[in-house]
């Protein structure tokens, strides 16, 4: 598919989270306070519960359900009740957009 445009970078400020859709999959984007930018599945691997609603913390995005914790670059599992990491996606900045490669 290539990359998408998955939204402005105005959308999504420093040390917050954007829930989006590209090319039909549910994607979650964080941009770090520093400024970079990743996306992640948009579904928690627990109980399918949108990360988007979850907190940035430092590079770790937590699940609203139940805590679950997941860093941004490598979608790794940081705390339970997840077993599973969660999908990544690679993510370029220009021109003010966000492009994600589904
Ligand atoms: S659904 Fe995310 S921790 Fe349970």
């Amino acid at each position: 598919v290539g990359r998408t445009r998955a939204a402005a970078l105005d959308d999504v400020k420093p040390g917050c989270l954007l829930g989006v859709e590209v090319e039909g999959r549910s994607v979650c984007l964080a941009r770090l306070d520093s400024g970079e930018v990743y996306a992640i599945a948009g579904l928690c691997t627990h109980e399918d519960y949108g990360l988007s609603d979850g907190d940035l913390q430092g590079r770790q995005v937590e699940c609203p359900m139940h805590g679950s914790r997941f860093d941004v670059e490598t979608g790794a599992v940081s705390g339970l009740p997840a077993n599973r990491p969660v999908a990544t996606f690679p993510v370029t900045v220009e021109g003010g957009d966000i492009f994600v490669d589904v």
